[in-house]
């Protein structure tokens, strides 16, 4: 490349869309690392829709409209692929897994998990989420009352040992200490990695790629323990391993390192997410004591114990609220893509190697879709014939999370086992935990609740 060419390619492409100059952007240094939610939200309020960040190369645009969401992530989705950033910094901890994977192979590792979230198999474990759930509420509330818990610890804990149940077919207690450690390890480090400005090679000595290095020789250890002993174990009457995620993916004919990053992709993916949207949502639900009623009549109703799937039908308040606190606190606050050629955002032509940032915080927040949207109201979700345009928690188009289902019927049964127990208040003196935005936007420093048990709560 030539000097020319090499100064052409460090400035910003102008595609004409308006946005914060680099001067503004050294300015907000801190507040982008410390606090990205409020600077995104902010750049919104100043230049709309669609914004441009001034880097070198191919534009890098926030994306806000939910039309435009909508081209790049399901109408358009095969001229935008995962080679971002965001998902190389995720890649380095899971490998090309799932969620991370930038191929168009990854529908092949798609079609070959897929069938430990279809409905008979979330029908089946049921039990088991319901058993994770129980056993957690059990440890952390069974004593006697202690003023304020930490409920995000909880649901932190119910969140991996549901996933270990539910897909690995195994109580991870065992392990799960171990898992949790090495996980939340993780997750900081795919937060660090994806904040850097100067991407740092991967054989570099710094601090991160050190703790990297360890962390995935933790991970690579827990997953080995558990493809270990589902071998040893042997097959089923039936001539398999199991039909639980794990069982799949043996049968599969991956290699081992293979499975591993499946498995670690689960683990991060299916646990961070449900534990911060749970948290989220007793939050929500002990601010607001006439919904948590609503919710707590309504499972008095439910006839037999409530199972993974369709709540919509028979708890339809009870998935609302879920919905809502989705909207209003949902874990995954930016997903991002890259243009594989030329194309039309917004309006606007944009060459190939463009990023896209999209924040399902900020679509989720706007008064144009959502009146009053701050509000917590389960109500907007009730008697809807289709998904709300402005509305995607779980993404939208091919790469929609696979554990959607799985999710959303783990918080009703997480509700289910806490609401007919226990009754949530705030504690006095209450100011709502700020969203801290990691790998799923959690509430900083927990969320303490006061939880005290029905039958006391009557005496
Ligand atoms: C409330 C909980 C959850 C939320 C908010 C959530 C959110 C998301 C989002 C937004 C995506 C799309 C990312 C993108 O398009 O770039 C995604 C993908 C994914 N999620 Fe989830 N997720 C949750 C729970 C789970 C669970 C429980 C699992 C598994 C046990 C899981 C596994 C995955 C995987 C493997 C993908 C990648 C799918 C693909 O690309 O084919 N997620 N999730």
């Amino acid at each position: 490349m030539t000097l020319s060419e090499r100064l052409q390619a460090a400035r910003p492409t102008d595609i004409g869309v308006a946005g914060p100059t680099p001067v503004d952007m050294a300015r907000a240094f801190r507040s982008v690392r410390a606090d990205p939610l409020t600077f995104l939200g902010r750049v919104q309020q100043e230049y709309g829709d669609l914004v441009a960040f001034p880097v070198p190369g191919p534009p890098a645009l926030l994306v806000n409209d939910p039309a435009d969401v909508r081209h790049v992530l399901q109408t358009s989705a095969r001229s935008w692929g995962k080679q971002t950033v965001q998902y190389a910094a995720l890649g380095r901890v899971t490998g090309p897994g799932l969620l991370a994977s930038a191929e168009p192979t990854w529908i092949e590792n798609r079609r070959l998990a897929a069938p430990a979230f279809h409905h008979q198999r979330l029908e089946a474990v049921s039990d088991q989420v319901r058993a994770a759930a129980d056993a957690a509420i059990g440890a952390r509330l069974g004593g006697p009352a202690t003023g304020a818990v930490d409920v995000a610890a909880l649901t932190h804990r119910i969140g991996l040992d549901a996933v270990g149940r539910a897909l690995f077919s195994t109580d991870l207690s065992g392990h799960a200490q171990r898992l949790l450690d090495a996980t939340s390890e993780a997750a900081d480090i795919v937060v660090r990695l994806g904040r850097s400005v100067l991407p740092t090679a991967a054989w570099a000595p710094t601090r991160t790629n050190l703790r990297l290095r360890t962390t995935r020789r933790r991970l690579d250890a827990i997953s080995a323990d558990l493809i270990a002993q589902r071998r040893d174990r042997g097959r089923s009457e039936h001539g398999t391993y199991g039909d639980d995620l794990l069982g799949l993916l043996l049968e599969s004919g991956l290699t081992d390192a293979e499975i591993r990053d499946e498995l670690v992709t689960m683990v991060i993916a299916g646990h961070e997410t449900v534990a911060a949207a749970m948290a989220w949502t007793l939050m929500l639900l002990a601010e607001d004591q006439p919904a948590q009623e609503r919710v707590r009549r309504e499972l008095a109703a439910h006839p037999g114990p409530v199972s993974l799937l369709g709540h919509r039908d028979t708890l339809p308040f009870t998935r609302a609220v879920v919905d809502e606190a989705l909207r209003l606190y949902p874990p995954a606050w930016v997903v991002s893509r890259r243009s594989l050629g030329e194309d039309v955002v917004g309006g606007r032509a944009v060459p190939a190697g463009t990023l896209a940032i999209v924040s399902p915080w900020l679509v989720h927040r706007r008064a144009d879709a959502w009146p009053d949207p701050l509000a917590f109201r389960p109500e907007r979700f009730l008697g809807l014939s289709g998904p709300p345009p402005a509305y995607l928690p779980f993404g939208q188009g091919p790469r929609l999370c696979i554990g959607r289902e799985f999710a959303l019927g783990e918080m009703v049964i997480v509700l289910a086992r806490l609401l007919t127990a226990y009754r949530l208040d705030v504690p006095a003196g209450w100011t709502r935990p700020e969203p801290e935005a990691r790998v799923a936007v959690h509430p900083r420093g927990g969320m303490p609740l006061v939880v005290t048990a029905l039958d006391q709560a009557r005496m």
